[in-house]
């Protein structure tokens, strides 16, 4: 499974790149809007960085600007993957971008229908969120495990992108159930590293090492 950071945040993208676990990124409206700067430069800087799939999301809601803002956004790099919102008008624009060549993620996915839809005009990628069917009582991974299951058997090339990851229990089921990537927020990167066993493990190796070195002089 691919591993994608779900930011628009410079500093975190190349903290998990120097280490080489990010093979992409996603980035939306909402967490570009937390950083400074102008939009397509940071998406070009990211780009740079990443030098994997980035995908940039369009803020239209009809389909002539989706395509007008997803052209847009292709122009910045090679590595922009035009992300629209699961709409009607969203649809349309997916099938035209694809039909251009260009790579399309369909966002805002929360049923195994929709994702089938957007398979079907030809996405690249589909995004379920897993997190926010969570917050509302929904078992975000069940639609993963059904989309999974629907794309290896109708042999859909679209892959599955697991966002709106809140743990490192989303991740695991995500790999384990097939799914082609997982994007998460460095906060859930950073969980994935801890273990407080591994800390007192740790603790207790050096310790022991120290305490064999004092009684050899
Ligand atoms: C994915 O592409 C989205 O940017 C993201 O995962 C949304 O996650 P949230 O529900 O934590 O906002």
């Amino acid at each position: 499974m691919k591993f994608f950071i779900d930011t628009a945040n410079l500093e975190e993208i190349r903290r998990y790149k120097e280490m080489h676990l990010v093979d992409g990124v996603t980035t939306n409206p909402s967490l570009l809007a937390k950083e400074a700067g102008d939009y397509r430069q940071i998406l070009k800087q990211i780009c740079q960085t990443v030098k994997g799939p980035v995908s940039a999301e369009v803020v239209a809601t009809d389909t002539a600007g989706m395509l007008r803002e997803g052209r847009d956004l292709a122009s910045i790099d090679p590595h922009i993957v035009i992300k629209v919102p699961f709409t009607k008008d969203g649809v349309k624009a997916c099938n035209m971008l694809a039909s251009e060549g260009q790579r399309v993620n369909v966002t805002l996915i929360f049923s195994a229908a929709q994702a089938w839809l957007a398979a079907k005009v030809g996405a690249a990628y589909v995004s379920p969120f897993v997190g926010r069917l969570d917050d509302i009582g929904a078992t975000g991974m069940n639609l993963v495990r059904e989309i999974v299951d629907i794309f290896d058997s109708s042999d859909l090339a679209t892959e599955v992108l697991v966002a709106s990851v809140r743990h490192p229990i989303h991740i695991i089921e995500a790999a384990r159930m097939g799914a082609d990537v997982s994007t998460a927020p460095a906060a859930v990167i950073e969980q994935c590293f801890k273990h407080p066993l591994t800390d007192i493990g740790l603790e207790r190796f050096l310790k022991d090492w120290e305490k064999a070195q004092a009684a050899r002089v």
